[in-house]
């Protein structure tokens, strides 16, 4: 009798354990798009880190706020316990923060900044990013160096850089604070800049390319400056005036460009004199971060504590990023790896 009691109670305790072993360690993790390329190094060093930490469910929505909405709801009917979300539309930050809010489950947004107001609404909300702002000013300074090293950038002599903007998307704080931040910069130091067109392409390479290449059409060598919102673009404008012979080794047909991100297609360029320079935001940093507080909110302690990580306004993550030119390029190949 005895053995029995003691054979059901163990066989209790494990159950309940495994219960709270498998509940404790469920975790959405939502990405807006695979396919978009810094994305896609977020979500494998992700997966890589969850390893042997959190037990995470990775999504992809496609683009689609609406396929976003769906998995977030369908999971957390399954049962989970935290969401990390990678909003599609930043403006839906609401409607997604609701859901979380309604079943009282943390959420970690990352990537895409939603509003103050959004992220005041609600005490388990936390972000990890980047101070938008910065990205902006280190592309400025790249500029502004290249220009006053390389008189021949300024085609027609004029003193000021006649550029186009290839621009992420609208109401994402990267794309407003990359596009208004280098241009600022470059006033604040008093090089003249005019604009000579502008237009968003969606983070995406094959957008970047048509639209360039309708650029360089219209404008040709009044081109001086290429200032692209991220690097994947920076690619696709960078075949785009090769097939008009630019950038190829001739220095007369020569198109200067800067990105963000510091994906290896572009260090490469860069090694090769290609384009000038890019801002490094680390994939893995930014994965280190998320892991690091899904992985403490499941278990349910506060991210606070994590001694490795500073919080801006107890709920903000703002990694660091960095200026890269030919003379620091490891640094961006070490972040990719
Ligand atoms: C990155 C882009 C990326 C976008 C996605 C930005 O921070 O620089 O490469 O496409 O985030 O939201
Ligand atoms: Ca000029």
């Amino acid at each position: 009798m005895k053995n029995l009691i003691i054979k059901v109670f163990l066989l209790v305790t494990v159950f309940s354990l495994f219960l709270i072993g498998s509940e404790k360690t469920t975790v959405l993790v939502s990405i807006y798009r695979y396919d978009d390329m810094f994305m896609g190094f977020v979500k494998n060093d992700i997966k890589e880190y969850a390893k042997d930490k959190v037990n995470i469910f990775l999504r992809d929505s496609q683009n689609s706020q609406a396929t976003q909405n769906d998995v977030i709801d369908i999971m957390i009917e399954r049962g989970v316990n935290v969401l990390a979300v990678n909003l599609v539309n930043p403006r839906a930050a609401e409607a997604v923060i609701a859901k979380a809010r309604k079943h009282d489950i943390p959420i970690v947004l990352f990537n895409k900044e939603p509003s103050k107001e959004d992220m005041d609404s609600y005490d388990k909300i936390w972000y990890v990013g980047t101070k938008s702002e910065q990205s902006g000013v280190l592309q400025g300074k790249i500029i502004h160096e290249s220009w006053i090293d390389n008189p021949q950038y300024d085609k027609n002599k004029d003193g000021k850089i006649q550029y186009v903007m290839i621009q992420g998307e609208p109401n994402h704080a990267d794309a407003i604070g990359r596009s208004v931040n280098s241009i600022k910069y470059l006033k604040d130091n008093n090089i003249g800049v005019d604009l000579l067109a502008q237009g968003e392409a969606f983070w995406d390479e094959d957008n970047a390319n048509l639209m360039m290449k309708q650029y360089l059409r219209k404008y040709g060598d009044k081109i001086e400056y290429i200032i692209s919102n991220n690097d994947s673009m920076a690619i696709g404008a960078l075949n785009a005036i090769r097939e008009f012979g630019y950038n190829k080794g001739d220095d007369n047909k020569f198109i200067p460009i800067v990105g963000v991100d510091g994906i290896p297609s572009v260090i490469d360029e860069i090694s090769k004199g290609n384009i000038v320079g890019t801002v490094l935001q680390s994939p893995k940093n930014q994965a280190y971060a998320i892991v690091d507080l899904v992985s403490v909110l499941s278990k349910g302690g506060n991210p606070l504590e994590l001694e490795n990580i500073v919080f801006e306004d107890s709920k903000y993550v703002r990694l660091p990023y960095v200026a890269i030119t030919s003379e620091n390029i490891n640094l961006a190949y070490e972040a990719y790896k």
